[in-house]
């Protein structure tokens, strides 16, 4: 095959940060796909309608034809009285960061139980709860799995509400979620299909890569063939949320590196060739461009974009920023 066209995604897990660096982030965002849900970990935290409609604004101001699917931090002061404004202020989900998990969550959450009645209003309000699933101070290995049971939880007691486990990266979460009824669902990652422990740290635990790390961390290759699997099933519960989290090449290589991938310009390629490896290149589509739309309930796009097969070298850097695969070859490329 040398060329393939498929409906224009969406990334339904993208940080579009602030600043010089936002223009560039939804510039090549809108170069890939049709709409994006937008991370609220920004600084300070998009908290309230307000806080929404005045982010929302500066993305429009770029002046893309990228659609922008707002999300707000769901804080221990998020309370359930909030909920119905940010709905109207045009939000489809809250995201919840544990306390202290990732990349500015310092005012994550750490009594999950205490925002249910927020959750009730969420439920009330058909919006999205989308969840860091990971808890804190375990093993980087077993943080995922260990949130799974806070995840149970959130379920049984909410069986109507919409929860996506965000950038899904063990196989413990691609049972559960599999197990769970049809109001829970899992964005997954380019990288995550991709990388594994060993193209982050070495055996002793020292970072080898720090462009490769991320939070929740690449983990085992019994891992990442689970994501792979259930991903190549076309499996609807399963969609493209990219987590794509820039940070300047400076921070990411000055020791301490922030967690943190930058996929967005890469991800439809390398998507590409992983499909089209396994065989897979009729459920590519699905994956970018359906699932997550049908689990947000929201149309699909009507335009399309191409990737034809010829190899390209990724760029070393861009604004400052290394890519993910920056100056390898890839084999698939946007037309
Ligand atoms: O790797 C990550 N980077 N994981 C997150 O949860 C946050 C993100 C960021 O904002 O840099
Ligand atoms: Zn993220």
């Amino acid at each position: 095959m040398t060329s393939i066209t498929v409906r224009k995604p969406d990334d339904f897990h993208n940080h579009l940060r602030q600043g010089e660096m936002m223009t560039h982030l939804v510039k090549e965002t809108a170069k890939v796909f049709a709409r994006t849900n937008v991370m609220p970990n920004t600084l300070p935290p998009i908290r309230n309608a307000e806080d929404l409609t005045k982010y929302h604004e500066e993305l429009k101001a770029v002046g893309t034809d990228l659609e922008f699917l707002m999300t707000f931090k769901v804080m221990p002061e998020t309370s359930p009285e909030m909920i119905p404004a940010l709905k109207a202020a045009g939000a489809v989900a809250g995201k919840l960061y544990p306390l202290g998990v990732t990349t500015h969550s310092e005012d994550g959450v750490a009594d999950i139980e205490a925002l249910f009645p927020t959750f009730q209003a969420m439920l009330e309000e058909d919006l999205v709860l989308c969840l860091h699933g990971e808890v804190p101070g375990e093993d980087a290995l077993k943080r995922e799995e260990a949130f799974l049971p806070k995840l149970q939880a959130i379920h049984k007691n909410f069986p109507q509400l919409r929860i996506v486990l965000e950038h899904a990266s063990s196989k413990a979460a691609v049972e559960a979620v599999k197990s769970m009824g049809d109001s829970i669902s899992a964005s997954v990652t380019v990288h995550h299909l991709v990388l594994t422990i060993e193209d982050v740290q070495d055996s002793a635990g020292s970072i080898h890569h720090p462009h490769h790390l991320c939070m929740p961390i690449c983990k085992t290759d019994a891992d990442r063939k689970a994501l792979q699997e259930v991903v190549f099933s076309g499996h609807h519960k399963f969609f493209l949320g990219t987590d794509s989290a820039p940070h300047s090449r400076e921070k990411k290589e000055a020791g301490h590196p922030p967690a943190g991938i930058y996929t967005t310009p890469v991800a439809l390629p390398v998507l590409t060739e992983l499909f089209e490896e396994a065989g897979k290149l009729d459920q590519l589509e699905a994956f970018t461009s359906q699932f997550g739309a049908d689990f947000y309930q929201i149309p699909l796009n009507d335009s399309q974009i191409e990737l034809v097969k010829e190899s390209w070298i990724v760029s070393e850097e861009m604004f400052g920023v290394v890519p993910f695969r920056a100056g390898e070859q890839l084999s698939w490329k946007i037309s």
